[in-house]
């Protein structure tokens, strides 16, 4: 790899790459989810402003990076940290980025999964003319069959490493950016039909009239984590599409776009599935399963309901699918960069996150009471740590790298921003991202 990759063609693929891997499971399964155990509005707030003042920042320092580097994020890090004389270990936050995307990666996969099921039975229209409990008791009853689970997690990453080892994510993508404005127009026909539902004003209430008792330094750490996950940022997964960024795109536009349609699916997302949730009864704090229960209701009682219903969980899986290549890519780049071929590297990072998943699909039935941490079973545990402590300890390092280390030369460069709009990036995230997120993993630790 040098100074020679090829480009993405144009600003418009760079920006539909980044959102490619933003928009995904984050915003439609789990910010809906997290939001209702967590408060509802206080929670939305905290973590709208952890996307403007560490999303954004951090995003651009993580771009930047690999925009200045050209290389594989490893590599980048260690050319640029030489460049300013600093030390070569600073190749070891890639290493760290791998291991935090291997750990997303073993449960991304088995969720996306679920999506797969769902997409059959919504095809065999397994769902018509059923009520919410028939529904909630469905979901349930595949949680616990763990044959079922394991095959679509295998299915499902093996779509995602065929594509890897294939270097044929451009095609995906194209694929996608044509498909992604049909999950938007799916998402707010679906707010819009839930405007009409007696639950919608519970629900704006619950998303929108901030109660901030429920604010505790456990919740911001959520929030935070979060902002990082549903941003794809804090494990050099972004760094690696910033080698690949056109030279005379400005950053801090490109990286606003990614935010305010990331920010808007999971709003959409939001505002549709709590006014099933209030409409129904149901508990906001449900957990993993809200969406793979609300959804399959919602769209019952719409005209064409199982027809829009497969429409949608192919598209969520297409989104899905393009944000797990993302998260396999840096692992197999790393693994390349280490002497293997690309198709073995791809066979190796897909057999060793498909052992792994496994331990997700059995907490929902063998090992649901193996809990080997913070009394949390396996599934809990690595849809937790790895989002809220490893993400942001990533992007933590990742700012410092950026805004501290790297040359400024080079930095103001990458950013392309000329000297008053370095200046004020390079500011908040000295004086306000960095503090800010070091503050919130303290005090969520402690
Ligand atoms: N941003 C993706 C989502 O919201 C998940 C992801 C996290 C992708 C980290 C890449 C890296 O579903
Ligand atoms: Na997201």
């Amino acid at each position: 790899m040098n100074a020679t990759l090829e480009r993405w063609s144009t600003r418009r693929a760079f920006i539909l790459a980044v959102t490619g891997a933003a928009v995904g499971l984050g915003n439609i399964w789990r910010f809906p989810y997290i939001t209702g155990e967590n408060g509802g509005a206080a929670f939305l707030v905290l973590y709208v402003a952890f996307v403007l003042l560490l999303g954004l920042p951090v995003m651009m320092a993580e771009i930047l990076i690999g925009r200045a580097g050209r290389r594989a994020p490893m590599q980048s890090l260690g050319y640029l940290a030489g460049l300013a004389g600093a030390s070569r270990h600073w190749r070891l936050l890639g290493l760290f980025g791998a291991f935090t995307v291997f750990c997303i990666l073993s449960f991304y996969s088995v969720v996306s999964g679920w999506s797969i099921e769902f997409l059959i039975t919504a095809v065999n229209g397994g769902f018509a003319g059923r009520g919410a409990d028939e529904i909630a008791a469905g979901f349930e009853a595949f949680l616990g069959d763990s044959r079922r689970m394991a095959f679509n997690h295998t299915l499902f990453l093996f779509m995602t490493m065929t594509v890897v080892a294939g270097g044929v994510a451009k095609g995906l993508e194209r694929l996608n950016n044509l498909l992604m404005p049909l999950l938007y127009l799916l998402l707010v026909l679906l707010a819009g039909y839930a405007a009409t539902t007696d639950g919608f004003g519970a629900a704006l209430a619950w998303l929108f009239k901030p109660d901030f008792s429920a604010i505790t330094p456990l919740v911001i750490m959520h929030a935070m984590g979060h902002a990082f996950f549903t941003l794809a940022l804090g494990a050099c997964a972004l760094m690696a599409y910033g080698a690949y960024m056109p030279e005379h795109q400005s950053l801090p536009r490109a990286a606003g776009a990614v935010a305010v349609l990331d920010v808007g699916v999971a709003l959409l997302a939001g505002i549709a599935i709590f006014s099933v949730v209030f409409t129904q009864g149901m508990d906001p704090g449900e957990g993993p399963g809200l969406m793979f229960v609300t959804l399959p209701i919602a769209f019952a009682e719409l005209p064409w309901g199982a027809l829009w219903l497969s429409v949608f969980f192919l598209l969520l899986l297409l989104a899905t699918w393009t944000s797990s290549i993302n998260l396999a890519e840096p692992m197999v780049a790393t693994l390349q960069g280490m002497g293997l071929s690309r198709g073995k590297a791809a066979a190796v990072v897909g057999v060793s996150v498909w052992l792994v998943g496994l331990l997700s699909v059995l907490s929902f039935s063998a090992l649901a009471e193996w809990r080997p941490l913070f009394g949390m079973n396996f599934f809990d545990l690595v849809t937790t740590i790895p989002t809220e402590i490893f993400l942001p300890v990533g992007g933590l390092l990742i700012a410092v790298f950026a805004a501290w280390i790297m040359s400024r030369q080079e930095a103001q460069a990458a950013l392309g921003t000329g000297e008053s709009g370095f200046r004020v990036w390079q500011g908040v995230v000295r004086w306000i991202s960095i503090p800010l997120v070091a503050a919130v993993l303290v005090a969520g630790l402690l």
